[in-house]
């Protein structure tokens, strides 16, 4: 598995691009600068399979196709994944137990190389009155905690949250939980459709292991400046 990483290889660019050519393009130009990248249901729905090798000659690949399913058919596409060598997988915590414990025991196939395995707790992109009316009246915060107890004791490896949870989290769970997080806007730059975020600094300074950068970097008129210039503002 990835060690937990330091400075610039904390950060993982989301290569939300419509086509393999564009994105093992910018894995290109970004991998020097950055820790492993993202693929995501973007490219992964355009270019399957190939589009994922293109990045993964590069830079080791976090794979979030958020898999949610029954555990039987998410065991199966783990194990179909497997042969892409994923560096981190991540599924729903929503999902329940059954379906993670199933997702981390077909993982295990992989032995040494097994991928990482993140539980996706509340999408960035909800806020509390979105999150109601999915029927969860608590709030993101405690929701979140509900899914990480349950996605933890079933054999994650970690978590997918906001940057606003990272403490509690930390304060719930210790150090042991590997942390990724999405939702990251260096100050000044545009929020897009997120609602959970903080900036690079703070999230590291909170206890984020890595964090998920997608236009900030990808959108950026020099998106390796803009990279080098985040990388430099988190701390050791
Ligand atoms: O462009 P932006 O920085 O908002 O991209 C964030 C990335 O993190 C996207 O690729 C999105 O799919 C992902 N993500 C998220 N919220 C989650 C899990 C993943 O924004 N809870």
């Amino acid at each position: 598995m990835l060690p937990r990483p330091t400075r610039a290889a904390r950060i993982i660019p989301a290569l939300d691009l419509p086509t393999a050519a564009d994105a093992a393009a910018l894995a290109a130009r970004l991998a020097p600068h950055a820790g492993p990248m993202k693929v995501g249901l973007e490219l992964f729905c355009a270019g399957g399979p190939p589009a994922m090798q293109g990045v993964a000659a590069v830079a080791p690949v976090f794979l979030d196709l958020k898999l949610h399913d029954i555990p039987n058919t998410v065991a199966g596409a783990v194990r179909s994944l497997l042969p892409l060598r994923p560096a981190m997988l991540t599924l729903h915590a929503g999902g329940g137990a059954p379906m993670i414990a199933a997702a981390r025991q077909a993982a295990e196939a992989a032995g040494d190389a097994r991928p990482i395995i993140l539980a996706v707790t509340v999408l960035t992109s909800m806020d509390a009155a979105t999150l109601a009316d999915t029927g969860v009246a608590g709030g993101p915060a405690q929701q979140v905690l509900r899914l990480a107890r349950i996605a933890l004791e079933a054999g994650a490896d970690g978590l997918v949250c906001s940057p606003l949870e990272v403490p509690r989290i930390r304060d719930a769970f210790g150090a042991a939980p590997l942390l990724v997080v999405p939702g990251i806007r260096p100050a000044g730059s545009a929020t897009d459709d997120q609602s959970r975020i903080a900036t690079p600094e703070q999230a590291v300074a909170d206890g984020a292991d890595w964090l998920v950068i997608g236009r900030p970097i990808t959108r950026a008129d020099d998106p390796v400046a803009a990279l080098r210039a985040i990388a430099a503002s988190l701390p050791a």
